[in-house]
């Protein structure tokens, strides 16, 4: 099988180094890809947003398979582009319709999902400029801290929480008339804000059946403790604790079985991975949102424990046979740290050389490269915010986490910084 990876980050690598297992892999192409990815199949300069250039590569090598990685590709409608051209349908496309993945391209589309199909989520009201003077009646109606979030994609950073209504009235004006996010904020949610604990949860489904993946936990601040800004993710773990039998059984029934019955009820079509981050409310799952794509830096965790020849299961959900692919689970843990530039993620300074990637790193850890590429004198530089995600197997989350920061001390560049804390709030509840 000749297969193309679309996207450029840890998760993408991830993905690839997987994939490259598989005896079903003929050639791996990525676009545009990274450092790392050049190390295991060819990277392509092709823009994941250019689908006229993606095709001709398409058309050209005869491809088998493409995998879509990051969202944006998918809410502009990559899987429709492919399926409505005569010379690109019988290529199999891992991604959602462009109508499905609506449910991460519009917080009020996801909301009036969940709320057709009796999935439990935070009460919410939707808002925009002719109906201002609702949002502020609402926010009066409401205790704080009050959510808001607007309605488009906004790169991870569309979510505010405000302890101060008169300061989240003056924020939900900035959105609405002064455009702070762009179009996509044309729409704003305003929702009930959920006091528990996150976690991410994966599927991969053909539209009608789907398996459970492993589940995950990130880190989304760039400081210690959960502080300061939002980031793209600065680490992750899997499993999760407080994920027990108990807590998944009720995800499954309350929330997965009913979104993958909603999109067949309402023919949508979708081949691909959903993910749903969830709030555990006391016991309780309900969903913050839907994406539908793998997480990054969840899949660098969540990846490695599937034991399976995932290839083989894509081409199984490509053929509307998710059912028969048995995922089968490795019981270690793995836990994954982020190296990012100094500044991210604000304004950081790239082309910095990195040194000790092949150092004596231990045969159970793995070096996801991220804002990664080739200088011209073929050094591996940095090139992006987050830079290497280093995930490591241990028995134990303790042993998964000591062995990533083992590997991420020989390993180093200018202004490098990473979180020194990751998984290390959960490891009193192994
Ligand atoms: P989202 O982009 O929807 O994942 O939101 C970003 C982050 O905001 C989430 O990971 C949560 O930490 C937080 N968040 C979103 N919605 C809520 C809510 N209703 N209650 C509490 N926290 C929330
Ligand atoms: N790490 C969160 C995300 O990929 O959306």
């Amino acid at each position: 099988m000749k297969v193309l990876i679309i996207g450029s980050g840890g998760r993408e690598h991830a993905l690839g180094w997987k994939i490259a297992q598989s005896n079903k892999l003929s050639k791996l192409f990525f676009a545009p890809g990274n450092a790392g990815t050049e190390a295991i199949g060819k990277n392509l300069p092709i823009d994941p947003m250019d689908f006229e250039e993606i095709k001709t590569f398409a058309i050209e090598v005869e491809l088998d398979m493409i995998i879509v990685g990051p969202e944006q590709p998918l809410v502009a409608g990559i899987f429709d582009f492919f399926k409505n051209d005569p010379y690109l349908k019988n290529v199999k496309v891992i991604a959602p319709s462009k109508i499905s993945a609506q449910l991460e391209g519009s917080k009020q589309f996801a909301k009036q999902f969940m709320a057709r199909h009796n999935i439990p989520t935070a009460a919410y009201q939707s808002f925009n400029k002719v109906s201002f003077n609702g949002a502020c009646k609402f926010i009066d109606e409401l205790k704080p801290p009050y959510v808001i979030k607007v309605d488009g994609l906004a790169a991870g950073k569309g979510v505010l929480i405000l302890n101060d209504a008169e300061n989240a009235k003056e924020e939900i004006k900035s959105i609405l008339f002064e455009e702070k996010f762009g179009a996509a904020g044309k729409r704003i949610i305003i929702e009930e804000f959920l006091d528990g604990i996150e976690l991410s949860v994966f599927v991969l489904t053909d539209g009608k059946d789907y398996i459970l993946l492993p589940e995950a936990k990130d880190y989304k601040r760039i400081g210690e403790g959960d502080t300061g800004l939002n980031t793209g993710g600065m680490g992750s773990i899997s499993p999760v604790p407080f994920a027990s039998n108990k807590f998944m059984t009720k995800v499954e029934e309350k929330i997965i079985k009913p979104t993958v019955k909603g999109i067949y009820k309402e023919g949508m079509k979708y081949f691909g991975f959903i993910f749903f981050g969830l709030m555990n409310v006391n016991g309780e799952p309900l969903v913050i949102e839907y994406n539908v794509r793998l997480g990054d830096p969840e899949a660098q965790s969540v990846i490695p424990r599937i034991k399976n020849d995932l290839l083989k299961a894509l081409i199984l959900t490509s053929e509307g046979k998710t059912s028969e692919a048995n995922i089968r689970y490795d019981s270690r843990c793995v836990a994954t740290v982020v190296m990012a530039s100094n500044g991210y993620p604000e304004s950081y300074s790239v082309d910095k050389q990195i040194t000790g990637l092949d150092s004596d790193i231990s045969e159970n850890t793995m070096i996801f490269h991220a804002g990664t590429k080739l200088n011209k004198k073929e050094q591996i530089v940095s090139s992006g915010g987050r830079v290497l995600a280093v995930s490591s197997y241990g028995k134990h989350l303790i042993d998964a986490i000591a062995l990533s920061y083992k590997a991420a001390k020989k390993i180093k560049f200018d202004g490098v910084v990473y979180r020194k804390d990751i998984g290390k709030d959960l490891l009193s509840k192994y």
